[in-house]
């Protein structure tokens, strides 16, 4: 099983599927990843904030994988914007994942309220230069982070990890990533399950046509948009079946009924708004 590999801004490659560990209880984690590994996952997606760095780090020791085939990210909290904060904590979470460096550091929030989102992107440029991470990016960010970002530090962060899913698709985040450079990481690529996506006909009918589940018609059509996706899961049978879709392609009408979806009637955002997280 090969996982398509996207090219980032900054030259190095991510794997365009993984699996994101937000939610996993700390004593599952390293159950779960160890079983993500085997089923053949690379790209391991966690933050300090999830509170199960540990659990990723135990399972990756434990995998005898080489490092170089593993792609892991991690995100710095909120509160450790501040001064040199975002050094300290990128050393605590490569400790916990007994990394010397990750793949791609993240700002998890721009918590807008506190106005330190561009002094803790260009710590997170010192951080990559000191080799404490590979790439580095942003999440959550919405076109003014992003516009401020870039013109205060010069530097275009390589992804932006934003709520996407068919009913709440960020077109204007998504337009601004497409002529900066800038990948999307789409989180909560199914909805984080909060309503019934895999009941409407545009989903239903492409699972269908296909004879695929409607959680895997889903994935597919962010991975035809040239979304990277890490969806969520602690039970072997679901990640076997997340990372079962390289073998069928959505048409262009599937893909266009499923990009009608926004707005789905009830649905939206499932997860807070940017401005609102400080
Ligand atoms: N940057 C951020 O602020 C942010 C915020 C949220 C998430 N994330 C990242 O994005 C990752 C994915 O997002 P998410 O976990 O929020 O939501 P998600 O992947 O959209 O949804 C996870 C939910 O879907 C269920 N599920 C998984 N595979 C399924 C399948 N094949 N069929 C049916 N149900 C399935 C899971 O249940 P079971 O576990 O019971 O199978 C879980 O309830 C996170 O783990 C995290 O790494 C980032």
């Amino acid at each position: 099983m090969t996982i398509p590999a996207l090219e980032l801004n900054d030259g190095h490659s991510i794997p365009q599927l993984g699996y994101g560990v937000f939610k996993v209880p700390p004593a599952e984690t390293e159950r779960a990843v160890s079983e993500a590994l085997e089923i053949g996952f690379r790209h391991i997606d966690t933050a300090a904030i999830y509170g199960n760095e540990e659990g990723v780090g135990a399972a990756i020791a434990a995998s005898g994988i080489p490092r170089e085939e593993l792609f892991v990210t991690t995100k710095l909290w909120n509160d450790r914007h501040h001064d040199d904060e975002p050094r300290a904590a990128i050393r605590e979470s490569l400790d916990k994942l007994r990394l010397d460096s990750v793949d791609l550091y993240l700002v998890h929030w721009p918590t807008p309220a506190k106005d330190d989102y561009v002094h803790a992107f260009a710590k997170l440029i010192e951080l990559r230069e000191a080799g404490l991470t590979r790439s580095i990016g942003v999440s959550n960010f919405l076109v003014p982070h992003l516009e401020r970002t870039v013109a205060e530090t010069g530097v275009v962060p390589a992804v932006n990890q934003i709520e996407l899913h068919p009913a709440y698709q960020q077109r204007d985040v998504v337009a601004w990533a497409e002529a900066h450079d800038v990948r999307i990481e789409a989180w909560g690529p199914l909805g984080q399950g909060k309503y019934d996506l895999f009941g409407v006909p545009a989903v239903a009918d492409a699972a269908a046509a296909h004879g695929v589940t409607p959680a895997q018609a889903v994935l597919r059509w962010h991975l035809q948009k040239g979304n990277i996706v890490f969806p969520k899961s602690v039970r072997a049978e679901r990640l076997r079946e997340n990372l079962d879709v390289f073998g069928f392609e959505l048409t262009a009408d599937e893909i266009a009924a499923i990009d009608a979806l926004d707005p789905l009637d009830g649905s939206g955002r499932v997860g807070s708004h940017p401005d609102d997280v400080n």
